[in-house]
Formats: structure tokens, sequence, C-alpha cells
């Protein structure tokens, strides 16, 4: 029509969704400007009104002639949130560069809003919500200012991505349009001067290497400088993660040597072993796109079952405490077997001693030696008499001699030539452990704390509450063995903002986790539940407990199994992860999986409702293999209530499994699965944590792995409620019938889909993102831990790249959406 072909307008960027049936608005610009806009999926809600303001005006002008000027905003459209928009305005005629600008709908930041082509990220949003964006510019010979505008109109987040299939692939499966980076691998150094990985079982020094076993997680932001905090840096940080165990065998040449028993363990093979236990701290940077651990980073940082640690906390200087090493029971030897996490707001993190009681030897006849109450704690715990203890430190007779107690500590058997209150001995090293720990990953210099206020029991995680000014910190902690506990902490104190920033960050810690009270859950069949609290004195905490006689809080704490025993709480199966739905602080926790015996056709609740079979090839699985999350309310919302309302969220299970009793959740191949473990909702800094926030689950089984290696899914899950009541019928072994009644989520349907699927004989565990939600990091632990140096049973990561060869790494992965797109959206 005219010589001032318009191009561009409205390009669709990540747009291309189109929720109505309406017409292509380009084929009206197109009748009227005989062009065609770039459009992938069309637009609706045209609103002729904001079309027209971009009409071109003909002016007579001083040109001398009538020249067409104008500006054109692009089209209407729709997208969903966290998807990129690009807005791109046109000018025409003796018009300048022109800007953008909001004038409603929930405001967003516009990139390159001075320039005719600006950019946004669609908001997170409960329902289709219109925002409107001006595009103006101005005649530069006659001052006037033309302007257009566009509307865009953004619906509900959904998972935008296809669902990756079951697998037993030896690598990393993510769906189209997403790339995975190995990041940072088991013996990777973390100093100058610290040699590559051999990976040929001659490595040494994991002091300054990663451990083993990567499991739970989580990012720390460090300003651009990299010499302080900064929360809200998604191009530079700390990961603070926790090395939860060993693939022993692959540590050495050969395997190991010695068996601890009739053979003594060398002291280095121990040692390696040892130092590859604990946490790690490092450096992480993205650069040119691509991102790296920085290995010389003066934040790196190791902690080890060998780093000084403090006692904090009401058991602090307990006389369950005192060992050789600590005489006054305030200071202890680092910290072993760390599975999941917790962060807080004053920026530390939690990491939690779980399976920590199998370590210890004790000989055949220790119980001799000890009082009727220890022998009761230690059978509780599980540190039973004629243990051996893992790997067999103890046996290690050390070269530096007597004085050297590093490997003499996992005995804690009571030597009788030394005191009876344990200063001479390691009788009561087994209470040193079992804790939640305080880290500052600011700051190396300063020595981790442990927070006995939470209790000493096998924690899996400490995933915070709702943080509101005013109210009190609560830490959500589940006890992961079958049978165990859901605990909460709630602090004394109620939370005040500017501790957010707090300059000394453990003192916070102290300010908070040191002081106030342990509760336990008790789930009732009417779908409520209580928080029971753990109060020397209260409820049969007593030294009359016939049971337990307790002596004071530092006692009910140590032995918080034995409280919570008491107290009446619900036996759950297996309490592994907690998270926290960052909107409606909704908590869920995994219950990964339970046995026939624990879990019995006449043993349900309503909780831990189901008991069936699920065969894995020939061999018969009853109890309740494949697991299920369940999710609480708190009363009033209140993350420091003392009741609350539950169902349960889903019910892991595969999709030929019978859907009236045991695929409850109605799962199908996209999102079916067993046994879930880690569990995380995105960061409510990103769309992908807001408004109806992705919640992230990680399966550690052993009960599809037939079918397929364990896997991490996506979710968008409802509230508490959306389903209803239900009753099952259980079948155990030889066809025997119960019923139970329970309370079943909503049928997730395409709100859950399966994100990834591991290599061999992994598992998927520890998360988080950087604060933009672009760039996730994931664990993947124990490839190839059923195989050894002559038999090794997975290449991983080296197969991620394409080769085949080599001993198996645990290792942190990066993923990314090759659109630089949020993860999950
Ligand atoms: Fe370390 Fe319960 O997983
Ligand atoms: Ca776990
Ligand atoms: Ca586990």
């Amino acid at each position: 029509m005219n010589d001032h072909a318009l191009s561009g307008g409205y390009t669709d960027g990540d747009v291309d969704t189109n929720l109505s049936g309406n017409p292509h608005l380009s084929d009206m610009i197109e009748a009227r400007y005989s062009r065609r806009q770039t459009l992938r999926g069309g637009v609706a809600a045209i609103t002729l009104a904001a079309f027209s303001s971009g009409l071109l005006a003909a002016c007579g002008d001083d040109d001398g002639g009538a020249i067409d000027r104008g500006v054109t905003a692009g089209q209407n459209g729709q997208t969903r949130a966290g998807k990129t928009v690009t807005l791109t305005g046109t000018v025409q005629g003796n018009i300048g560069q022109g800007y953008w600008e909001q004038t409603s709908g929930p405001a967003v930041t516009l990139n390159n809003a001075g320039t005719n082509v600006a950019s946004f990220t669609a908001p997170a949003v409960s329902g289709p919500t219109p925002l409107v964006f001006r595009f103006s510019a101005r005649d530069a010979l006659g001052g006037q200012t033309y302007t257009a505008e566009t509307t865009i109109t953004v619906d509900v987040a959904i998972l935008d991505f296809t669902a990756v299939a079951k697998n037993l692939d030896d690598k990393v499966t993510v769906p189209a349009g997403y790339t995975v980076t190995v990041l940072y691998r088991l013996g990777d150094p973390l100093a100058n001067g610290v040699a590559a990985y051999a990976n040929d079982g001659s490595d040494t020094n994991f002091a300054q290497r990663a451990g083993d076993h990567h499991d739970g997680m989580y990012y720390y932001g460090l300003n651009t400088t990299g010499n302080g905090r900064d929360d809200n840096n998604s191009e530079r940080g700390l990961l603070a993660m926790n090395h939860e165990n060993i693939n022993q065998s692959y540590l050495h040449p050969a395997g190991p040597t010695g068996n601890g028993t009739s053979t003594p363990r060398p002291e280095g093979e121990a040692l390696k072993e040892i130092e590859a236990h604990g946490v790690s701290v490092v450096e992480v940077r993205r650069q040119n796109g691509i991102w790296a651990y920085q290995p010389a980073s003066t934040f790196n940082r190791r902690i080890t079952p060998n780093t000084p640690v403090q006692i904090n906390g009401p058991a602090r200087g307990s006389a369950l405490l005192k060992t050789a090493f600590s005489k006054d029971g305030t200071q202890g030897r680092g910290t072993i077997n760390n599975c999941a996490l917790g962060t807080t707001i004053w920026g530390t993190y939690l990491t939690c001693e779980e399976n920590w009681a199998g370590y210890f030897r004790r000989a055949a006849t220790d119980n001799a030696n000890r009082s009727a109450r220890e022998v009761t704690a230690l059978n509780r715990y599980g540190v039973s008499q004629g243990a051996n203890g893992s790997y067999g430190w103890a046996s290690v007779t050390p070269a530096g001699g007597a004085s050297d107690t590093r490997f003499r500590r996992w005995n804690a058997t009571v030597d009788t030539t030394q005191a009876v209150d344990g200063t001479g001995d390691y009788r009561n090293e087994m209470n040193q452990f079992g804790w939640v720990v305080e880290i500052d990953p600011y700051d190396p210099t300063k020595a981790p704390r442990k927070r006995t206020a939470l209790g000493r029991l096998g924690h899996e995680g400490a995933w915070h509450g709702q943080w509101v000014p005013g109210r009190k910190v609560v830490i959500y902690t589940g006890d992961d063995s079958r049978g165990e506990y859901l605990y909460k902490f709630i602090s004394d104190t109620a939370y005040v903002a500017a501790d957010a920033q707090a300059a000394d960050r453990l003192a916070i810690g102290d300010k908070y986790l040191d002081k106030g009270t342990l509760y336990v859950a008790r789930f009732s069949s009417d779908g409520k539940g209580q928080w029971l609290p753990l109060v020397f004195g209260q409820n049969g905490l007593t030294p009359t407990n016939p049971a337990f006689p307790f002596q004071d809080q530092a006692d009910v704490l140590v032995h918080a199994r034995l409280a919570a025993d008491v107290a009446g709480a619900t036996k759950m199966d297996r309490p592994e992860w907690t998270a926290t739905n960052p909107v409606n602080g909704e908590v869920y926790l995994t219950l990964t999986n339970n046995n026939a015996t624990v879990r019995p056709l006449n043993g349900t609740d309503a909780a831990n409702p189901r008991h069936y079979n699920d065969p894995k090839g020939a061999t018969n699985q009853f109890g309740n293999p494949n697991g299920h999350i369940l999710r609480l309310r708190e009363d009033g919302n209140n993350s420091d209530a003392l009741a609350f309302t539950w169902d349960i969220y889903l019910f892991g299970a595969g999709a030929d499994l019978n859907a009236a009793n045991i695929n409850l959740s109605g799962l199908d191949a996209t999102n079916d699965f067993s046994s879930p473990d880690g569990l995380w909702f995105s960061r409510p800094t990103s769309p992908a944590g807001q408004a109806i926030p992705l919640l992230w689950i990680q399966t550690d089984d052993g009960a599809y792995t037939d079918v397929t290696n364990c896997m991490m899914l996506a979710a968008l899950p409802g509230k508490v409620g959306d389903g209803g009541a239900k009753t099952i019928t259980n079948t155990g072994a030889g066809g025997a019938t119960a019923t139970q009644s329970t309370f079943v989520g909503a049928a997730p349907g395409v709100r859950l889909k399966r994100f990834l699927v591991g290599p061999k004989q992994s598992e998927i565990t520890g998360i988080d993102s950087t604060p933009d939600g672009r760039t996730i990091f994931v664990n993947i632990q124990h490839p190839g831990e059923d195989g050894g140096p002559a038999n090794i049973t997975s290449n991983w990561p080296q197969s991620q790249g394409g080769t085949p060869s080599g001993r198996p790494r645990s290792a942190t992965i990066v993923i990314t959406k090759d659109d630089g797109g949020i993860v999950g959206l």
C-alpha cells in the first residue's frame, strides 16, 4: 500500500499458546497494510482501540508533502506465566526512536524499555490477566508524540515440556529443548595445587576435593565482585551440598583392603573414605553462558567428619555428649551421613545427619557395661551391640599412635578402664551425631554449630516454614527410618525481618535455633492432626517414666525418638524431605516406602493407608513399596500453629497397578514413579515459584528399577482438600484383604510430568536453582553403586558426553533451557 512497509511489530518470542478460537489478527493487518506480521500461534482478544491508536497519521507538514507518520505497538497476544515476551514497536516517517512503558496489569520489568524492542518475563498469575504496554515516539519536527498500545494476556503456568520416557540408559535424560552440563564431580579439586582427579582409586586428600554421594544442596548468591553475599545474583554463587555416603570400592584401586574385623583397614584408605563424607561449599560462576565451578575460590571449603564443630542448644555440655575429645560436651568433630538440607533467610545452610548410627562399632558384650537406660537408647537408635561399624574404620592402627583418635572414635564400646563419665573413651560419641548442623557458607573460618534444640534423630532434612515477621521460626524435619516420625521445631523468639541480612549469620542462628520447642506429629483418621510438644516434665517425659526415665530437656532432645514414642506420634512410611509451598505455606512430606513388616495389612492408618504387592520380576514386594507424598495445612495458615489438616497429594505407583486401590493418583506413562524422596518448590524469586509454584519430586527407588532408573518430576500441585475421602481395599500376601479410609488429593493429570531420568544405579537427590529460575542444579548420587573396579556398572558422567568408559562419579549437573527461559515453564 505504501513505501513504508512496516516490519516487526509484536514478535511472539515464547508467546506461542493460543488459548482461543479467535481469528488471526495478521490477516486483518495484511488487508490494511499489505504485509504479514510474524505470528506463530495467532492472537486473541483484539482491542480495536489499541490497534487503531497505532494507525498511521497522514499529515501535510513542512516536509512539503503528505508523509505518513505514526507508530505501531504490534498485536495483542496471549502467553503463559514465566515466558519471555518481546515487544517490538515500529515507527514510520520522520520520527525518532520510541520507548515502551506499562500502563496496566501486574508490574513487570521491561528490558530495553528505551528502545523500539523491549522484553519482559510474563509474571506468575492465578488466572488470565491482561497487561497493557504503550509504545511512544516523538515526531522530530512537529513535536507531536505518537502512541500505540498492545495488550498481552498472561495465563497460568503449565508444565510446558514433553515428559521424558522411563528408561534404563546410562545418562541423564531431560526434555527436548533442555541441556545438561556436568558441573562438579566426585574428586574434583577445590584448591590450587590439588591434582586433577585420576579416577582410578589412587587419588588422596578428599579434604580438598569434592566428596562422594552428592545430596541436599542450596545456592547462595555472591555479589559480582565475589567478595560478599548477594541473594539475587544468578550468575555467581556458592553451592553448599552434602556428601552423604561413599561408593567405597571405586575409591580404591581394587576395592577396599581389609574387612575391619579379622583384618584391619589401612589408615590411608579409611582416611580417604572418612574425608569423602561431609559437606562441600564450592563457588560456581556463569561466564559467557557457561557454568563452571571455581577450583581456586577462597570460599571453597570441605567440612568432613574430622572438621571441628561446636555443640549448641539445650544439649550443649550435657553429660551425654562428653567424650575424650570433648570432656565438657561442648565441642565435637565433624558431621556424617549428611542427607537433605535446610536453608535460612539469614543466609546459612542446615545439613542433616541421617544414617549416622551404622558407622559405630560396639563390642558384642558392651551392653553389660551400660545402664538399662543406655541400652534402651542404643537399641532405639540402632547403634547395635556387636556391630562392626560401616567400613570398619575403628580397626585402623594410626601411624601417629594412640593420640590420633580419628579412627578410635568410631568405636563406641565402653572401656572399663576409663572414667565412668565417658571422658576417657568414646562411649558417648554416638550422641554427638543425629543433629541438624548450621554452616555459614560465606565464612570458611566459622565452625559449624550443631543445633541440639531440633532433636537427635535420623534427620532427613530441615526445611523452614514461612518467614513471617512477628511469628515464630519453624523448621520441619523428617526422621527417615521405617515407622519413624515427622517433627517440627518452633523457636521461642518471633522472627524480625532485619535479621535476614545480619553480618553475623551464626549469631542469628543462635537466636532462633537454640531456644524453642520440638514437636512431633500425630495424624488423625478425620484428616486433622496435632503437634505434640517434647518438653521435659510434660506428658510423661519425666524421671518416673517406666519406658525411659527422662532426666532433663537435654535428655529429651538426645533421645527425641523415645520422647516421641511416649508422646504418641504417628508411625510413618519413612519420612524423607519436606517442602513448604512458598505461596500458601502448605507443607509437603515424602514418605518414600515401607515394607510389610512395619506396614502390615492390618497395620495401615489413614495417613499411611496402603498395603499391596508390586511385583518386581518374580519377586513380590508387599507393604508400601512405592511410597506417597502427604501434605498438611497448618491451622490459620500459620507455620507455628499446633494443629493442621492433611491429605495425600500423590501416591507412587506404576501406571499398570490397580487404579482403585493402588494407583490412586491415576498416574500414567508420563508421570508414574516410585519411592519419592527429594522434594523442592521452585524459588519464590522466579515466576516458577509464585502464584502456582512448581514442585519438584526426586526418587530414590529400588522397587520400579526393573523398568526405569530413578527420576525427577515436576508438578503443579493444588492444595489440601482438593480431592476427597476414599476407602480403599488393601490386599496382602495370600489374598487377605482389609479396608482403609483416607483422604486423596485431586488426580494430577498433566500437572505432573517426568522431567528427568538418571543414569544407571543412581539416585536423584538435591536440587536448587538460581534466583531467576533459569538454571537448576541437580545432584546425581551413586551411579553404578552395585558395581566396583572389576565390574563397572555405570560410566556416568563420562557417558553423558558419549564416552562409555571409566569409573562412575557422583556429580552436580546444571540444567538450562536452550532458549534461556525459566526451567519447567
Ligand atoms: Fe538419605 Fe532418607 O535419604
Ligand atoms: Ca534422601
Ligand atoms: Ca533415600
